[in-house]
């Protein structure tokens, strides 16, 4: 069961007058991807095989990513009459494969797992954050606000997991800290790639760096210093450092102008 229902959402307050293009194009990419939760949940019960009471925790978390996917996609769809999303989620599943019923995490343990997973969660809390405060819409706002406290939700759900599998993992710093940046550098990989592809479906083929570009130019304008700091001490708390230590403010600022650099490169590519 999740938090909430799509029946809560006030739909029939929704104002086209209201509704950005633009945002409107992340959207439907982010639906994509969030519908397809229920396969890493299916990976992750996999990974956990002997830990039933993870897997529940696991099954339960796929679900509500499962909704999150549904609430975005009607919003696009009564946004755009012309986005069918059952054909974008199929066109997405037939381009974008992994193995979902490999029974080893690609991180190499099961903490590593349970890092990338927070990094993950650290980050759409801090994207559906940015969403909720740049849409003008305001259903897409509320569907943004309570996805949000979602993603923070679920990162809790994954860290508490991790200091279990920690008891029984000997993994150092400089591990936790690969596995964390590895994750952060995958979020520009193939996924939301070509999410922004099948859901914006042009009959052009798949160029996966004009859709990596188009998409990261969109989202990384959007963003500002105070979404970027919000995610820090979580990111901290998962590689094993204080979550509030003096690391903090130096990290935050890394972080911001390392994201006002892309978001400047972006734009100029695309001016060019
Ligand atoms: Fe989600
Ligand atoms: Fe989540």
């Amino acid at each position: 069961m999740a938090y909430w229902t799509l029946d809560e959402i006030p739909w029939d307050r929704l104002d086209r007058s209201k509704i950005d293009l633009e945002i409107l194009r992340l959207v439907k990419a982010a639906s994509l991807v969030e519908y397809n939760g229920s396969a890493y949940a299916h990976h992750l019960c996999r990974i956990f095989d002997d830990d039933p009471e993870f897997q529940q925790c696991a099954r339960r978390w796929g679900e509500e990513e499962v909704q999150h996917g549904r609430a975005l996609a009607r919003w696009a769809e009564l946004a755009d009459a012309e986005f069918d999303f059952d054909a974008a989620f199929r066109r997405f599943l037939a381009g974008y494969q992994v193995d979902f019923d490999c029974e080893f995490s690609r991180r190499g343990s099961r903490s590593g797992e349970m890092i990338a997973r927070c990094m993950v969660e650290v980050g759409t809390s801090s994207y559906y954050s940015v969403l909720r405060d740049a849409a003008q819409e305001p259903v897409l706002k509320e569907i943004c606000r309570r996805i949000a406290a979602d993603e923070i939700r679920h990162y809790k759900l994954f860290y508490k997991n991790l200091t279990r599998c920690l008891e029984r993992e000997r993994v150092g710093f400089w591990y936790r800290l690969r596995v964390a940046a590895g994750r952060i550098v995958e979020s520009e990989d193939d996924e939301l790639a070509y999410a922004y592809y099948a859901a914006n479906g042009t009959s052009e083929p798949y160029d996966r760096d004009r859709c990596r570009r188009a998409y990261a130019r969109r989202a990384y304008a959007l963003c500002r210093e105070h979404h970027v700091a919000h995610g820090i001490p979580l990111i901290l708390k998962t590689i094993g450092l204080r979550p509030y230590g003096s690391l903090v403010r130096p990290a935050s600022w890394f972080a911001w102008e390392l994201m006002r650099y892309r978001a400047s490169r972006l734009a100029k590519a695309d001016a060019a």
